[in-house]
């Protein structure tokens, strides 16, 4: 992991999943320290986002690291048609990290092949989120006790999810089963169906779950990529495919969690976050520990 990109979830081998985790879990022991100090992460967001800028650098200020960037490309010179090569050139004089979220699928890698500075993909168009799904085995793990032999539900918009392609390559690696969940216009890409065939790991497709829902002991519900429909009536057709209520939960197992990378929209009833199965909230949270230890990882500063 010393001084490499994370620009997808493959670049770490199972082993390192574990390896950040039990990192992670020192973090969320001891969150405040002053392992960054002198360092300088740049967050670099193309895109708009919450938890991921926002919980890298509360992981960055709460290790004692500096922190540039931007969050909105209207206060950056690519508004004056700067390219992605130059900026990742110029930033890369700035910093020791960059973390990048970019609406383009490859961005990353590209971005990550133009310096030697590491590269955090923070989340590239419909492609890959490997943050994320780092947190996400977490979340899982620590709901589970294990990552092995469990029953995972991928609900909503599998096609432009990037979290669930991600999460899909990650778990796949510990005998995992999958429900795929989706409308015939977002259902998961033939090339991650193929995948998973390839490695003998089983999968099954439904466009409703009520009547297998007592089978999950993940739920992970997605929010329909409005941002990535060329055509908005399809949008409008598939928006509101799943809304998750109370009603749902009741005959699940005992262990099942809820879990979602956010924003929600509206395939989540409010009326759920007080159910004990509700886990999305906490999930957001581990994001902070599970950067820190990506970090410090990359850095070398553990
Ligand atoms: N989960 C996630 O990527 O959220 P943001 O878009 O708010 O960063």
């Amino acid at each position: 992991m010393k001084n490499k990109s994370l620009v997808s979830i493959n670049d770490y081998t199972k082993e390192e999943y574990i390896e950040i985790l039990d990192l992670a879990e020192k973090f969320e022991d001891n969150p405040v320290q002053n392992l960054l100090k002198g360092k300088v992460v740049a967050t670099l967001f193309f895109e708009p986002s919450t938890r991921t800028r926002l919980s890298f650098e509360s992981a960055v200020s709460r290790l004692g690291g500096h922190i540039i960037g931007f969050s909105d490309t209207g206060t950056s010179s690519v508004t004056k048609g700067e390219t992605l090569y130059d900026t990742i050139k110029i930033v890369s004089n700035y910093c020791d990290l960059i973390v990048m979220r970019h609406p383009l699928e490859g961005s990353a890698r590209f971005a990550s092949e133009i310096t030697d500075i590491p590269i955090i993909n923070a989340g590239d168009g419909a492609n890959q989120h490997p943050t994320q799904t780092l947190l996400d085995l977490y979340s899982i793990r620590k709901t589970q006790g294990t990552l092995d032999d469990l029953n995972i539900f991928m609900v909503g918009d599998l096609k432009y999810g990037r979290t669930v392609h991600s999460l899909l390559m990650a778990m796949s690696q510990f005998k995992t089963s999958f429900n795929f969940i989706s409308p015939d216009e977002l259902k998961m890409p033939e090339e991650y169906k193929l995948f998973l065939e390839n490695i003998g790991i089983k999968y099954y497709e439904h466009k409703d779950f009520t009547d297998i829902v007592s089978k999950a002991d993940i739920m992970y519900m997605t929010r329909v990529q409005k941002e990535r429909f060329s055509d908005p009536i399809e949008y409008e057709r598939t928006k509101n495919a799943y809304v998750l209520k109370n009603e749902l939960l009741s005959g699940t197992k005992k262990n099942l969690k809820v879990l979602h990378p956010l924003p929600r929209v509206s395939e989540i009833e409010q009326e759920v976050d007080k159910s004990p199965k509700a886990y999305y909230f906490t999930q957001a949270l581990n994001g902070v520990f599970i950067r820190q230890a990506i970090i410090t990882s990359i850095l070398d500063l553990k």
